[in-house]
């Protein structure tokens, strides 16, 4: 069994990442166990946190869960051209002490989204950038943007464009084979 994290760049109730992420994980195949992780409880790093020894219970709880897990799936939003704060903040927390990032090694996965037609673009490739910098072999194709969400999502929640479903599915099955390697 391969177990991968799902990390979602937004806290809103209704987010969009959430939804599509509820979708995503129904696209795994069998021997896969998918969990989305948790990051709006973390306090905003403090890299006293590590120098001096005290590190916040919620902190050390979220490095010892990433431990658990083969591989992560980002799907996040873009904030002003860039990666949602919530989101950096949760990878610094992983990625320190630094002789223990949590991240190093591990396959990983982008989905950006936006109710706008550039699908995340910058906010996709910001965080590509610091995946780099944390040692992750990030998925390089295919690309996922995906553009104009609210017109792919029904009202409960279910992606109903069928293009996007393949497309997602395929998507999927390129990130299964680079964790399988
Ligand atoms: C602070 C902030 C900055 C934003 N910046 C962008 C942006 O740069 N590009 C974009 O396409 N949408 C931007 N948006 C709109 C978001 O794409 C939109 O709110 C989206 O629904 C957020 O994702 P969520 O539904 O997962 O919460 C921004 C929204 C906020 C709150």
């Amino acid at each position: 069994m391969k177990k991968v994290g799902v990390l979602v760049g937004s806290l809103r109730r209704e987010s969009y990442s959430k939804k599509l992420a509820n979708n995503v994980v129904t696209l795994f195949p069998d021997g896969y166990e998918i969990e989305c992780i948790k990051i709006g409880n973390l306090p905003f790093y403090n890299q006293d946190f590590d120098d001096e020894n005290n590190v916040p219970t919620e902190v050390v709880d979220f490095r010892n869960k990433l431990g658990e897990f083969d591989a992560f799936l980002f799907i996040t939003p873009e904030y002003n051209r860039s990666v949602p704060a919530v989101l950096k903040n949760a990878l610094d927390t992983g990625s320190r002490p630094k002789t223990e990032n949590r991240w190093g090694g591990k396959p990983a996965a982008i989905i950006s989204q936006s109710p706008g037609g550039i699908g995340g673009f910058g906010a996709n490739h910001h965080l590509r950038q610091s995946l780099t910098c944390l040692n992750m072999s990030v998925l390089q194709q295919p690309e996922a943007y995906i553009g104009n969400v609210a017109t792919l999502l029904d009202e409960s929640g279910s992606l109903t464009n069928e293009g996007t479903v393949e497309f997602l599915q395929k998507f999927v099955a390129k990130f299964v084979k680079l964790i399988e390697k």
